[in-house]
């Protein structure tokens, strides 16, 4: 097969944890016989400097033609400490986000079993904890209008959006990722006070009829936000809003214990992306500290999203699981008593598992 991808280092650490995630997937596709042609592109902070725009058009025009996109991360401190700054790294990301139409941001949480110590749960709720969460990413209250405040400033104000049409598209897609897994949704939303959860009900309720087979439950934001650290076993894929999502997924990524394990694969309209969902942590830039494997997980998802090529995910996924067991580890997840590898020292170990399997 011809992989062809697009690969956008951005900002921070973003070059160092792509540099890995890069020759995994090319050790990968060495050992399945497939070819890959990549080109790169400027996004973020550095794409700012070179340009002036955070998202170039050569970088979206390069997006469109690839067959998927492998993604760092964005952001600098000369933007975090510049609140005024009129063009910011995130914008980039925004941009990327609408003009690729990637309306689904999908998100596994799985626990490794040699990190169970490092989850701030106790090992009995985190044990068996596989769930994915789906979260629309191109509407609701990030992008709804009007925004803005009143004229004398002591009144500001948001809008929550969302069309019947933007709701089928995610909603049938959990439905679809229920299908391969364990066949349960969990609609969240607060139906009880929002109009946009009520419609998102309606319409989820309507979709569910098509999947006899799935077992469906609805619940409340708030609920959901307990019942994640109360017993996340519980849930097999969990779909919701733009908001409920962004809040909901990154308490679920801490049940893994670390950040820099976490990938994820935003698809829509056009080329599908992948990326760890950590940001840019421009402290750790060029000190080959940080944790490569939720950018190498995130090029194992490209593989069995992007291309159908499960087999190659699953390679992946196994050198990493063995890199762990084998305590080959950044320190963010090194337990005591073992040496702290680098981030290139991490990526060469599971390269090398790879080339000898
Ligand atoms: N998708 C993105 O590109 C994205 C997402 C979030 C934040 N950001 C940007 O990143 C910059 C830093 O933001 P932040 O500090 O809030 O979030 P961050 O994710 O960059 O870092 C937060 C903390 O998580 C840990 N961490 C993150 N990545 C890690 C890795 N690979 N290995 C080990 N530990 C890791 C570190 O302890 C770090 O201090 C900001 O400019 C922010 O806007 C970008």
């Amino acid at each position: 097969m011809n992989l062809n991808i697009a690969v956008l280092p951005g900002d921070g650490i973003g070059p160092e944890i792509i540099a890995q995630a890069l020759e995994v997937t090319k050790a990968v596709c060495n050992k399945f016989g497939h070819t890959l042609t990549y080109n790169t592109g400027l996004v973020g902070a550095c794409a700012i400097d070179a340009t002036g725009n955070p998202y170039p058009e050569e970088t979206h025009e390069l997006c469109m033609q690839s067959d998927a996109v492998l993604f760092g991360a964005v952001g600098d401190l000369r933007f975090d400490n510049n609140p005024a700054a009129k063009v910011r790294p995130e914008q980039g990301l925004l941009a990327m986000r609408k003009k690729l139409g990637l309306y689904a941001n999908i998100r596994p949480v799985t626990t490794f079993e040699a990190l169970m110590h490092k989850s701030p749960l106790r090992p009995e709720i985190v044990e068996g904890v596989d769930l994915m969460c789906i979260r629309e990413l191109t509407g609701g209250l990030y992008f709804g209008r009007p925004q803005g405040r009143s004229e004398d400033g002591n009144v500001a104000y948001d809008t929550c959006v969302y069309s019947r049409e933007e709701i089928v598209r995610i909603v049938k897609l959990a439905y679809e990722y229920a299908m391969k897994r364990r066949k349960k949704v969990t609609v969240v939303d607060k139906a009880n006070v929002l109009a946009t959860s009520r419609l998102w009900r309606e319409v989820a309720k309507e979709i569910a009829a098509d999947y006899p087979e799935v077992e469906t439950e609805f619940m409340f934001v708030d609920n959901a936000a307990m019942r994640l650290i109360q017993w996340p076993a519980s849930f097999d894929v969990m779909v919701t809003e733009n908001m409920f999502g962004d809040i909901l997924t990154d308490e679920g990524s801490v049940i893994t214990g670390s950040l820099g394990l976490l990938p994820s694969a935003s698809i829509g309209v056009h080329t599908s992306l992948f990326e760890p969902i950590h940001g840019s942590w421009p402290q750790a830039a060029g000190q080959n500290i940080a944790n490569p494997l939720a950018t190498i997980l995130s090029a194992a998802m490209m593989f069995e999203y992007a291309f159908g090529l499960k087999e190659e995910g699953k390679l992946i996924r196994e050198a990493v699981n063995e890199s762990m067991s084998a305590n080959v580890r950044t320190a963010d997840i090194q337990t005591e008593g073992h040496p702290a590898y680098g981030t290139k020292e991490v990526g060469e170990w599971i390269v090398n598992y790879i080339n000898n399997k």
